[in-house]
């Protein structure tokens, strides 16, 4: 048999006290559910210390009959920074480090008769022996038992991971080669392994081996020849499949597909094609709880990124990520940059070896993610050191021979140790400079595989609530990098800083601990227009898009007017009409974007016969192949004209096997009369939750720029939660979310 029992309701105390080991009493404690943050946290504004501290989680647990003399134990997927796991008062094991899973067996130190204590002292200090620490860093790392725990009951034969290694992709005949990784308590022979290839539940092959297996850990090796009719894993079409490997009762699946990546000194190919990167960076934070969020909002974020932002890569800056963000990555079809935890520093020996140890870990749990195409292997813009780069490097090839290796690097001339030589190159992005030729960067004669992984960014802070004049120049930096970038060929792509605004120690960012560099903010809440300007470079067919970067006032440049106006938009043509005349018409600026399949539009003039004091509404409508899709409408004079709350989800599950509760986020909208948001907008806001569900964060806040959202979470129980909320103008539409 193996079962995994979600192990996520737990006992939280604020601080830790060497007696928590031993002491059986629950005063002080209140019951908490994981994914769960030590401290919940203001917006911005707060002292970073207020989550730096140890902190005590406590179980009590009763073996059930049915597992008694089976082989169990305790993984936890993500604890920041530190954890020391206790089971009836005895240490099992310790684990440094925030952003890697880790598993003890736990079987002779349970009790079966009794019931069984565990205690976690998890230390949320910014440890310098434990990487990303030791010195400065622009994010906060947060603290807590932050992702999900479970109870894995095993027989005799552990199997502990899969590696799924597809060869032979791209031709008609294809093979698969299974590695399983087990680990047996006993000495075994000729047992019967089965490994089954499934597509959608259906078996496409199954293979047997009789391997004798030695007592301890062990790896048995099946290999699928002849593979045909196989479907090819694509951004377009990311088909999946799945390996079910049986031993005696015991069954372990995961998921794969089959797909060659490849990095040229002419760019990046994947299935043989070749593939421009135009991608973004990702923190995994949000408000209030940092890390601790669950399934449903990482997957979201794999979906904001592929749906509402059109890129096709994302980096998981600056640590591994949640396994449910990059699960739905593999089946939506997003590639992933995925690498080790650092920024800029490199402590000592004991600390790189902890390092290099996270790298066997990164690679270990993702090995099968097919949206994965590089492994970031080089603390990101950290110094040269040969001799530790040369290990990540080693320990990434021996597990992995089927991904290359990138380091983020961002001055010139630092050693090229891996593969593909990854760039912060910072002066992407400016209207009249370009990004740095590759053989600068480099300081090698020769060309290389070469991508960029951050732009923009500190070079242009930017909030959704800035200047009309401050928020174009925003998306234009995101428009000029991706653009340029895209006519030079020797460049494999650019990933822009970064998806989402972010949580920062004092020394970084606005001064109030916040990093306004997200082209959303941390609601996720888009920032126009450069948001905009990603979305609108997805096909119309799939969504139209027509944003017009301009407030429709006269006032808020420097100097008045709101020319050049800037159109983001993927119609073949725009009409501008007023007093319901058309008043022009404007094509894609292709001499300005030749780089994008969707060039903004740069309008110089616009000919109307009011001034400044006789402001006229104005309308816009976006044209593909001749017919009207998408339509944009300016008042002259806006004011609020309803309060409108939209949930991502309309249903949710109360309890799941695998999840401990649920959550969705519902935005709240100031609108004008004309449907559009009010970005100046500041206002008092409450929420009001009924029904079997709570709000992560406060219940009044003020709106940022005419728009807020809040989480709710289930509590566990089915029902309806319903949400809306109050400005001192507006109430709400109540949502309606039912749990099942
Ligand atoms: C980079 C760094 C990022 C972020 C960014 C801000 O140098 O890698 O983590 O700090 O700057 O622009």
């Amino acid at each position: 048999m193996r079962k995994v029992l979600q192990f996520n309701d737990w006992l939280y105390r604020k601080n830790f006290t060497a007696e928590d080991v031993t002491d059986c009493s629950d005063r002080g404690f209140c019951p908490v559910t994981v994914p769960h943050a030590n401290q919940e946290i203001p917006l911005n504004y707060f002292d970073e210390k207020i989550y730096q501290f140890l902190s005590c989680y406590k179980k009590t647990f009763r073996v059930p009959t049915e597992y008694w003399g089976k082989r169990v134990f305790i993984e936890f997927e993500g604890v920041a920074n530190a954890a020391e796991v206790y089971l009836n008062g005895k240490l099992v094991g310790e684990h440094k480090g925030a952003y890697t899973p880790f598993k003890f067996e736990i079987t002779d130190d349970l009790v079966y008769s009794e019931e069984n204590r565990f205690v976690v002292k998890v230390d949320s200090t910014e440890r310098p022996d434990i990487p990303p620490f030791g010195y400065l860093i622009d994010y906060l790392c947060y603290g807590g038992i932050y992702r999900e725990v479970s109870l894995i009951i095993t027989d005799e034969i552990a199997i502990d991971r899969l590696q799924l290694k597809p060869m032979d992709v791209m031709k008609p005949m294809k093979k698969l080669s299974v590695t399983v990784f087990l680990n047996s308590r006993k000495e075994k022979s000729g047992i019967p392994v089965t490994a089954r290839l499934l597509k959608d539940g259906a078996a496409v092959r199954e293979e047997t081996v009789r391997p004798d297996l030695p007592a301890g850990g062990s790896k048995v090796e099946i290999l699928m020849e002849e593979l045909s009719g196989i479907a090819l894993w694509d951004p377009e079409d990311p088909q999946l499949y799945t390996v079910e490997v049986q031993i005696e009762d015991s069954v372990y699946r995961d998921r794969f597909g089959f797909r060659e990546i490849r990095f040229a000194v002419d760019g990046f190919y994947l299935n043989g094609k070749k593939m421009k990167f135009r991608g973004l960076d990702r923190h995994q934070s949000y408000p209030y709880i940092g890390y601790a969020m669950p399934k449903r909002a990482q997957r979201k974020d794999a979906d904001i990124l592929k749906e509402d932002l059109a890129v096709n890569i994302v980096r998981t800056s600056h640590y591994p990520q949640s396994r449910h963000f990059l699960n739905r990555c593999d089946e939506i079809g997003l590639l992933v940059f995925e690498e080790l935890p650092g920024w800029q520093h490199i402590g000592d020996e004991a600390w790189k070896e902890l390092s290099c140890r996270d790298v066997k870990d990164m690679v270990e749990r993702d090995y099968n993610h097919p949206s994965i195409v590089i492994w970031g292997v080089r603390i990101n813009e950290s110094q040269n050191d040969f001799e530790f780069y040369e290990r990540t490097n080693r320990i990434a090839h021996e597990i992995d021979s089927t991904r290359p290796t990138g380091g983020v690097k961002y001055v010139e001339g630092v050693d090229f140790q891996e593969d593909v030589y990854v760039m912060n190159d910072f002066q992407t992005g400016f209207e009249c400079r370009k990004h740095r030729d590759q053989n600068i960067s480099t300081g090698l004669k020769k060309d290389v595989p070469y991508m960029i992984s951050e732009f923009v960014g500190l070079f242009h802070p930017t909030k959704r609530f800035d200047t009309e004049q401050h928020r174009v120049e925003h998306a234009l930096r995101h428009a000029w990098g991706h653009d340029e970038i895209a006519l030079d060929d020797r460049i494999c792509g650019a990933i822009a800083w970064c998806a989402f605004d972010y949580n920062t120690h004092y020394q970084f960012g606005s001064g109030d601990r916040v990093c306004y560099h997200g082209v959303m903010d941390m609601f996720r809440l888009p920032k126009h227009w450069a948001a905009d300007f990603y979305a609108s470079q997805q096909d119309p067919e799939v969504r139209p898009i027509l944003a017009p970067a301009t407030m429709w006032t006269n006032g808020d440049r420097q100097n008045g007017g709101f020319l050049p106006l800037y159109i983001f938009t993927n119609c073949d043509k725009v009409e501008f009409r007023f007093r319901d005349t058309l008043a022009a018409t404007f094509y894609p600026s292709r001499h300005l974007f030749a780089g994008l399949k969707h060039a903004p539009i740069r309008v110089e003039k616009i000919k109307m016969d009011w001034d400044c004091w006789s402001w006229e509404d104005g309308e816009f409508i976006g044209y593909v192949n001749n017919a009207p899709v998408i339509e944009k409408h300016f008042a002259k004079d806006p004011y609020p004209a309803a309060l409108v709350a939209k949930s991502d989800d309309d249903e949710l599950t109360a309890q799941h096997p695998e999840e401990a509760y649920d959550t969705t986020r519902i935005v709240f909208e100031e609108v004008d009369q004309a449907g559009n948001s009010m970005d100046f907008l500041m206002e008092p806001i409450e929420f009001i939750v009924s029904g079997p569900g709570r709000l992560i964060g406060p219940d009044k806040t003020a709106m940022q720029g005419g728009c807020i959202a809040a989480w709710v979470k289930t509590t566990g129980e089915p029902g309806i939660i319903r949400v809306h909320a109050k400005t001192s103008r507006f109430v709400s539409n109540v949502v309606e979310i039912t749990v099942r």
